[in-house]
């Protein structure tokens, strides 16, 4: 696999050896470090934003909204914040009986050297500098920094300077620098990016500077402290302090010998509330700071928790795979780590790494969940309960839409309120286009699958009784309503949607948004009202009665559940699924031309639009729609579902379907890769690999062209993993235990991981050619049942491992 980065061995580190200007965004992405709290961007400590550099900082769940004046018009943004930048230290020599030299940074022309290392297995990131003047005198630099995944407030970097051919004072300064906005991504520049006011800051003894600001809507108070401690201890005191309107700087001026080494250290601790809540999170954050303990401990105790983490998430897959794999688990588990189980979060597309899409929660978590329920059933179940906090939120959207039951918003953020943009920019025509993405009520579906496959994977009855059966139900109940009989057609249809496709938002020369019956909203959506049926006659009577009462849920609208559910309307021309009624007849784009005009055509949509074309007048796809149905449902599944819906859905119709969208689809987004890769690997169909690959490299190798940089796509990370541990292995956990059907993949042909299943934790997997191992650990708990290919039925005691032939 072709990456940029270099490896140093053992698949365990993260790196490039050079200093790259224009990749440095993308770099500062992939180095992210968080604790599933807050994130800080792999930026260079000497820097602060510009345009090479972002410094970022992002607390989960963290959002602030502000009213910006847009092509005319007033719109309203809920963007994750950017924190105060906590990591910015400049330097510079003070040779003896010489003026000082220039502040030293990445960009200086003294610099000869630049390695950045990612430690996956510690979670620290390294970044070294070696600069050398004209008169060759040397100053090698290195900073260490972590995000703690022991304790959530608390992160450190501490830098080592280390003088060849020269003796004197390094002059350091340590800042906190609260003046930042929200700039990291060219298209939103025109969008209100300062989210921060009332900044305060304190000095505190023992080198602690402190500095809170807040957020306007709705607010919440920041406060971060760092100590900053410098050795061999002398001086311990700054120079020189200086407090601004928005930030602290502490100078200091170290002597250093030729040959010698002097290290600054500065520890963070992040303390924030909502607003008028008492107590003061600045006076808290001075003094968790103040006692924070000293790096080294700092970080055994954060290489421990990472240690138990990887014990819980293993993924081992040799050769590169396996080490683009480990640093998707990496950010996955930084942006959803265990601290996610305290908090009222859900899953940020883009992770806590950059400012894509303001920090929004789309349907992404489609792709993560399933990782999260084998590994992490906590966190899973967290993210679950963020969507049911947010029900009333959908019901409110639902009732304003005029219908019944819950409409979750497409694009989210803290408050549950649709944040999808009205407008967007086409950067290459320059032009404001209307937006009508929010139309993807697909979302609503994701959200129920996501409980039923939870509660299917971890038994959490608890959970599915609970909260999951007023989510599911309150979805089926919107789609129920919003389906609308069709007498001429004998069927219901759900009209006026976007699909998954995205690109498709209206017919040709239609005067109104939307497309009708995309053939993935309505399967799933029929899937929901028969998971719903399902589960009102699963639950026990008393809570059965309760939610009927309660949802005021009478039989005759369950009866119109089941009806909806057998008669949805699935569109079909030659011999395909149709992504939604009439794709048959729009034109077929000539795919060649555009390809050899453009090079890369994942964003045809922009192409089309600037060229004053559309992309509704085509047969063109930007993702995995129809598709998406295979990743979501085996064969049988999908056969018994269309079978309810009263179509034959056999082998033939379901291959020529995905042969069809294939060759119509311009993988405008990473999801689409991952779809299509775990689509074909299921089907055995050539060319699986491509597409495995291409969803690998999503984000090393920015694929869609300079994205990364403005944060991962954690979807994609996500689903890879999910690729290995589901898709190859066909690995199924449910009631009657672990089902494995692995389909063999020639790259990657041995692999093994740990996850929960039947009340086990670290059950382990390993695929071998024709051979799978099933250890399942010494404990109390009973045999876990196996169910392999050929329903051949085994069950594995605690504290052995079988081998079974496949
Ligand atoms: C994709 C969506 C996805 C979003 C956030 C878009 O480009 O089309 O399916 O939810 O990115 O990742």
């Amino acid at each position: 696999m072709g990456s940029a980065a270099v490896n140093p061995g053992a698949g365990w580190t993260w790196g490039y050896d050079a200093y790259a200007p224009e990749r440095e965004r993308l770099v500062e992405t992939l180095c992210t470090l968080g604790n599933g709290r807050f994130a800080t961007r792999g930026s260079a400590p000497e820097c602060a934003a510009g345009t090479t550099h972002y410094p970022g900082t992002y607390l989960a769940g963290c959002y602030d909204r502000r009213t910006s004046l847009v092509d005319g018009r007033a719109v309203e943004n809920e963007d994750l914040v950017n924190l105060p930048n906590w990591t910015l230290l400049r330097y510079r020599r003070l040779p003896a009986d010489e003026p000082a030299g220039e502040w030293l940074t990445p960009d200086s022309d003294e610099l000869r050297h630049s390695t950045v290392r990612l430690d996956l297995r510690r979670g620290t990131l390294h970044r070294g500098l070696y600069f050398q003047d004209a008169r060759g005198r040397g100053l090698r630099v290195g900073h260490t920094r972590l995000v703690h995944m022991g304790d959530p407030g608390l992160a450190a970097q501490r830098t080592t300077f280390h003088a060849y051919g020269w003796s004197g004072e390094i002059e350091v300064e340590s800042l906190l620098d609260g003046d930042v906005a929200n700039t990291g991504v060219e298209r939103y520049h025109h969008l209100e990016s300062r989210h921060l006011s009332g900044h305060r800051t304190v000095f505190a003894p023992g080198g602690v500077a402190g500095l809170s600001c807040r957020t306007g809507d709705p607010g919440h108070l920041i406060a971060l402290a760092v100590r900053t401690d410098t050795r061999p201890a002398r001086p311990a005191r700054p120079a020189r302090t200086t407090g601004t309107s928005t930030g602290t700087g502490q100078l200091y001026r170290l002597p250093i010998a030729r040959g010698r080494t002097v290290r600054v250290t500065k520890t963070l601790a992040l303390r924030t509330t909502p607003a008028h809540t008492p107590g003061d999170p600045l006076a808290k954050a001075v003094e968790a700071a103040g006692e924070a303990p000293s790096f080294p401990a700092l970080l055994a105790a954060h290489e421990a928790a990472w240690q138990r983490l990887w014990e819980e998430g293993e993924l081992h897959v040799p050769g590169e795979p396996g080490r683009v794999l480990r640093l998707h688990l990496f950010h996955l588990l930084q942006t959803l780590s265990p601290h996610t189980a305290d908090l009222d979060v859900g899953v940020p597309a883009r992770g806590l790494h950059g400012e894509a899409y303001r920090g929004h929660v789309f349907w992404d978590e489609l792709f993560v969940l399933p990782y999260l329920d084998l590994h992490f059933p906590d966190v899973a179940e967290a993210l679950l309960r963020y969507r049911h906090r947010r029900l009333p939120a959908a019901r409110e959207a639902a009732r304003r839409a005029g219908r019944r039951g819950a409409m979750y918003p497409w694009q989210s953020g803290g408050s549950g309120a649709e944040e999808t943009q009205e407008v967007h920019l086409n950067p290459r025509s320059g032009r404001w286009l209307p937006d009508h993405s929010r139309l993807q009520r697909h979302v609503g579906s994701a959200v129920a699958y996501n409980v039923w496959k939870y509660a299917r994977s971890t038994g959490d009855q608890a959970f599915l009784y609970g909260e999951g059966a007023e989510i599911l139900l309150e979805v089926a109940r919107f789609w129920a309503d919003s389906a609308e009989r069709d007498p001429g057609l004998g069927r219901y249809r759900l009209r006026g949607v976007v699909g998954p496709d995205e690109y498709h938002d209206a017919y040709p020369h239609a005067a109104v948004p939307g497309v009708d019956d995309n053939a993935y909203t309505n399967v799933t959506a029929a899937w929901v009202l028969a998971r719903g049926l399902d589960l009102l006659r699963e639950l026990p009577a008393a809570r059965r009665a309760e939610l009927r009462e309660r949802l005021a849920l009478d039989e005759g609208e369950t009866a119109r559940w089941d009806d909806v559910s057998r008669r949805l309307h699935v569109p079909f021309h030659r011999g395909v699924i149709s992504q939604f009624e009439g794709f048959g007849e729009l034109a077929e784009l000539d795919w060649e031309a555009y390809r050899a005009g453009y090079g890369d055509i994942r964003r045809l949509d922009r192409i089309l639009e600037a060229e004053g074309d559309t992309v509704n007048r085509y047969q063109a796809s930007k993702q995995a729609d129809t598709l998406m149905l295979g990743y979501l449902f085996r064969p049988d599944e999908l056969a018994a579902l269309f079978a309810r819906l009263g179509h034959r859905l056999d082998d033939g119709t379901w291959r020529a379907t995905v042969d069809y969208y294939l060759r119509r689809t311009s993988h405008g987004s990473t999801l689409s890769s991952l779809v299509h890769g775990w689509v074909l690997a299921r089907l055995k169909g050539t060319g699986a690999w491509r597409y495995c690959e291409e969803a690998l490299l999503s984000d090393v190798a920015d694929v869609q062209g300079g994205t990364t940089g403005e944060g991962i796509h954690l979807g994609a990370m996500a689903g890879t993993i999910d690729l290995v541990e589901r898709g190859i292995t066909g690995l199924e956990a449910g009631p009657d235990g672990l089902r494995v059907a692995p389909v063999s993949l020639r790259q990657l042909p041995r692999f093994a991981f740990t996850l929960c299943c039947g009340g086990h934790r670290g059950v382990r997997l390993r695929v071998l050619p024709g051979r799978l191992g099933v250890r399942v650990p010494a404990g109390p708990g009973a045999p876990l049942p196996l169910v392999l290919p050929g329903d051949r039925r085994f069950t594995v005691p605690p504290g052995e491992e079988r081998w079974f032939p496949l």
